[in-house]
């Protein structure tokens, strides 16, 4: 943790120094202050308009750059916290950011999530584990009209996938009473919940079996029905034969970096070009990459491809991307990670 100073000796800013990340200095302010409690208490009031108005009680309270605070995510679960430290500096400062979101909140608990891999590139051993309170997990939250229990110890990410929180909504306007609904890569159940409550005929598919449990879970306690399938998405794409309406696949982030593009421009072509023969005519592929590494353009270049393949025409009705809980700051583009395209098949 230190101060930023340009050759000729001007100040930059204060942030983060690592010698062995990818990014050697994380800039959390251009002024000249101390990174203790007081700046996250700060930090925290000047971002809080961001979350105004959000109509659920999880939502992220703070998303490392894009809030000035490098390093960390914090995410909202009701009455509790998740927190996620990814760097080096956002380690030495963890215990700053605790007091300030302890002082603000007043949790029920604070639970670390830092249990992913990419922490040993800069040097640190993944952990989890409680920081604050008591929790009792899951986490009952509310998200719109819904509830879903979300599982904060070993759930994905930080538990749920809160930046489909509007996609959810939104997906779910395509339906009505008696329309088939495929759900791939359907995790706890989000879209698939939503769209039943339409009164959609819903398969969900995802290979994670803890996150199905939870899935059927959330499903009853929203009083819908969901056929929910353990399978490789991708297989059973290809050996289904059911024609659907609107077919939501919201694949995982396998494109963190440059060199993994490839497999995921080539996942896109192969689940939208195996979506089409199942669509019926006006049907609907609602297609999300949550990557920085694939931009909108090429998302839509890979769905027209496999469309050309298949001798179809689409037509992009709607792009979507991450809510404004997940700021995305034009400044720093890689803060844009969310795209879903809903292509309609004509
Ligand atoms: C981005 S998440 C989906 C989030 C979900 N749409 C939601 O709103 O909660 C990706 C999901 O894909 C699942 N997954 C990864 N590879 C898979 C595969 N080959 N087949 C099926 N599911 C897979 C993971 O278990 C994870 O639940």
């Amino acid at each position: 943790v230190g101060e930023l100073y340009a050759h000729d000796g001007s100040f930059l800013g204060v942030g983060t120094y690592s010698p062995v990340s990818r990014i050697a200095f994380r800039v959390f302010t251009h002024e000249r202050r101390p990174l203790d409690e007081a700046y996250f208490k700060e930090t925290l009031e000047r971002t809080a308009f961001l979350r105004e108005g959000i109509p659920s009680d999880a939502y992220r309270v703070l998303y490392s750059e894009s809030d000035q605070t490098p390093g960390f995510i914090v995410d909202r679960y009701a009455d509790g916290l998740v927190l996620q430290v990814r760097t080096l500096g956002a380690e030495k400062l963890k215990p700053e950011l605790l007091k300030a979101l302890v002082e603000r909140f007043r949790p029920a608990f604070v639970y670390e999530r830092s249990d992913f891999v990419g922490r040993k590139d800069e040097g640190l051993e993944p952990f989890k584990g409680l920081l604050w309170g008591e929790l009792k997990n899951p986490v009952l939250i509310r998200e719109h009209e819904f509830t879903f229990l979300v599982d904060v110890e070993r759930g994905l990410k930080t538990g749920f996938y809160l930046d489909q929180r509007e996609n959810r909504l939104y997906a779910s306007s395509l339906v009505k009473e008696g329309s088939r609904v495929l759900d791939l890569f359907c995790y706890t159940g989000g879209f698939s919940v939503y769209c039943a409550k339409r009164g959609a005929r819903v398969t969900g598919v995802d290979l994670n079996e803890r996150a199905l449990e939870l899935a059927r879970e959330n499903a009853r306690i929203n009083g819908v029905e969901v056929e929910f399938v353990k399978a490789n998405a991708f297989e059973y794409l290809e050996q289904d034969r059911s024609s659907y309406d609107l077919i939501i696949a919201d694949p995982p982030a396998i494109a963190k970096a440059r060199k993994e593009k490839e497999s995921l421009k080539w996942a896109v072509w192969k689940l939208a070009y195996h979506a089409f023969p199942r669509l019926r005519r006006g049907g609907r592929l609602f297609i999300c990459v949550c990557s920085y590494q694939l931009s909108a353009d090429e998302l839509a270049r890979q769905v027209r491809l496999a469309a050309t393949d298949r001798g179809r025409k689409v037509v992009l009705k709607e792009l979507r991307l991450q809510p404004y809980d997940h700021p995305y700051l034009p400044t720093f583009p890689e803060s844009l990670y969310l795209k879903c395209g809903d292509f309609i098949l004509v």
